[in-house]
């Protein structure tokens, strides 16, 4: 290595590098013989840069030239010179320049790949068995790049606003955000199981009735749950907690921060403050707590008028307490019959049972349904979707849940296939007062919609005995383009208030007592008023990247079924450690 040290990247030479000696260390990217002529793409972090290899400047290094392949991990020694005219790749930013080689050594060579590194459309599968190779694509080394950078960013401004970044255990007990815990045995308390952590959310509060008042953490959490695009088994969260603060000082923190990042790493402005819906007013226009806010298209609701056509699907659907709300696709009518059908299978996958369609055409309505409607009805909901010759208007009749639900997601997909949502834009919106509780039919109790030291609103907490569905949290998510990527809340910091809210849950004293004891005890001993917020690191990044799913911003990720195909975790282990662990494993 001693004489072939670096002295430039090859992706930042340039017209000023004009006949330096340098020396390039890299991997052959692309190798292109010409006999006479050798010319080779050397690629490191940076970028590419050409050599050329000439028998006439040194025809021994040429020689070995020829046996260069892709991938092979080189140095190159040679002289920048201005590319002869007309050779210039206005492709690459070192088009201008190429190198001039009279040195190589070979450090290493490399198999045939597995894949090409230009290629696109590998199979997924063989991308994460060898990410080593994936990761060296551009795209990729971009997105860790920038993922890097924004890191940095935050924690350059919250270290700048007095936040301190404290570390918090992950062999730790089990923290509810809902999904199902990673467990690790403990060797030494046989029968004695640590969680790893789900968040840090007791941790943090803690550090609050500790007096840090601002604390922060960039931290790995872990959840057991279903995977999908944006979710892994292993996730990073912007993890964040304040004490005497009410929710604005909180998001002024987060808009801050976020507004900070994306000026820093992508050069952009974004305005501010950031808009608002309550949790009513999202689904209520946008059928989802998840608005995507870059399009209209906004669902509106007919649910009155509909109960008083002669469809008695809608009738039904009314009289039994559901709703009817639809969409109306501007110059959708151009769709058809099987278009219809798709996505009428489409809406089903969120449980509707079904879609109705009116087509609005120069004689009037045309639908299936037309003659369930007479004339005055057709007239105000024509006024409320403010229907258009060549529109169609897309109608779900269901229980409230589902119509906001199928209907919402219907909006977006609309949206995709009449290419109504601007890719560039970045929409941030809040969405607040959201219930503190829901009912979960299944399990016939009451859960949190966030986390259970969620607060309530004061003036609602006389309600949680009486009306505990009516009772709003001091809740707050931020959606961006759609994905929640942040969601946070004040506190309940007084343990009278904990231990209702415990018990409304289902959660009684004894096991209230088991699992947070601590928490409650620390309350305890003078507990400041705090809240705060965690972003989901691994999403944020990706909308920034315009990544497709948060494995593309990820460096080793995890399949769906949260195997991780390199290294080939999870996997059996040897009897004699299971032994320690007083373990025994069944089928
Ligand atoms: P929450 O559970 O909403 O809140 O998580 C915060 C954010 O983390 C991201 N996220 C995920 N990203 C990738 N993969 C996953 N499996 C995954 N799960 C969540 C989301 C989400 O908005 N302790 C609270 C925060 C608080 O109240 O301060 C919490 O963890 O972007
Ligand atoms: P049917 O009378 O069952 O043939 O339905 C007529 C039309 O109404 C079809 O296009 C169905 O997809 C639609 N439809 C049925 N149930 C619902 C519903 N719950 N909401 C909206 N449209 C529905």
């Amino acid at each position: 290595m001693k004489d072939w040290k670096r002295t430039h990247y090859c992706g930042r030479l340039s017209e000023k590098d004009i006949d330096s000696e340098v020396i390039l260390n890299g991997w052959v990217d692309a190798r292109r013989d010409h006999g006479g002529l050798i010319f080779i793409d050397l690629r490191d972090r940076e970028g590419l840069v050409q050599v050329v290899f000439n028998p006439e400047v040194n025809r021994e290094v040429h020689e070995r030239a020829h046996r260069l392949r892709n991938e092979f991990v080189v140095a190159v020694k040679g002289v920048v010179r201005r590319r002869p005219e007309g050779t210039e790749n206005p492709n690459i930013p070192t088009g201008e320049v190429e190198v001039v080689a009279h040195g190589l050594t070979v450090f290493n060579e490399s198999r045939p790949l597995p894949f090409q590194l230009d290629e696109e459309d590998v199979a997924e599968h063989l991308r994460l068995k060898y990410r080593y190779l994936d990761l060296r694509r551009p795209e990729l080394q971009r997105n860790l790049i920038i993922r890097h950078r924004i890191t940095k960013a935050v924690r350059d401004y919250l270290s700048s606003k007095g936040f301190i970044e404290i570390e918090t255990p992950f062999l730790t007990k089990s923290t509810p955000e809902g999904a199902r815990d990673y467990l690790v045995p403990s060797r030494l308390n046989p029968g004695h199981f640590y969680a790893l952590p789900q968040s840090p959310q007791l941790f943090k509060q803690i550090l609050m009735v500790a007096g840090f008042e601002r604390y922060f953490q960039v931290v790995r959490c872990f959840r057991d749950e279903d995977l999908r695009a944006d979710r892994q088994p292993e996730f990073t969260q912007i993890d964040l907690e304040m004490s005497f603060v009410e929710r604005e000082d909180v998001m002024e923190v987060v808009e801050g921060m976020l507004a900070h990042l994306l000026k820093e790493v992508m050069g952009r402005e974004v305005k501010r403050p950031f808009p608002r819906l309550t949790y009513r007013e999202a689904i209520s226009r946008f059928g989802l707590d998840t608005p995507d806010t870059r399009f209209g298209l906004e669902l509106k609701e007919i649910t009155q008028l509909a109960g008083r056509s002669d469809f008695k699907v809608f009738r039904d659907t009314v009289e039994r307490g559901g709703i009817v709300k639809g969409i109306n696709v501007k110059g959708g009518s151009s769709l058809s019959r099987k278009d219809l059908d798709d996505l009428t299978q489409f809406v089903s996958i969120f449980g509707a049972k079904g879609l109705a369609w009116i087509k609005i055409t120069g004689g009037g309505w045309q639908s299936p349904i037309a003659k369930f409607f007479d004339p005055s009805i057709r007239a105000e909901i024509d006024r409320v979707m403010g229907g258009e010759e060549g529109d169609i208007y897309l109608f779900i009749g269901d229980e409230p849940k589902v119509t906001n639900t199928a209907l919402g997601r219907l909006r977006i997909e609309m949206a995709r296939r009449f290419g109504l949502i601007p890719d560039d834009e970045l929409s941030f919106v809040w969405v607040t007062d959201f219930p503190l509780l829901e009912w979960d039919e299944e399990e016939k109790r009451y859960v949190t919609l966030h986390h259970p030291f969620t607060s309530p609103f004061d003036e609602d907490v006389e309600r949680l005995s009486s009306s505990p569905l009516e009772v709003r949290a001091k809740a707050y998510d931020i959606v961006l383009n759609g994905v929640e990527i942040g969601g946070g809340s004040l506190r309940i910091y007084r343990e009278d208030v904990q231990e209702r809210v415990f018990d409304l849950l289902g959660i009684g004293r004894q096991e209230a007592e088991q699992k947070f004891g601590f928490l409650l005890q620390a309350l305890q001993y003078g507990a400041p008023p705090h809240g705060g917020i965690a972003l989901g690191l691994d999403r944020l990044v990706a909308i920034l990247c315009r990544a497709p799913s948060i494995r593309e911003v990820i460096a080793f990720p995890k399949t769906q079924k949260a195997v991780c195909l390199m290294t080939g975790a999870p996997s059996e282990v040897d009897k004699r450690l299971l032994k320690d662990l007083h373990i025994k494993v069944t089928d």
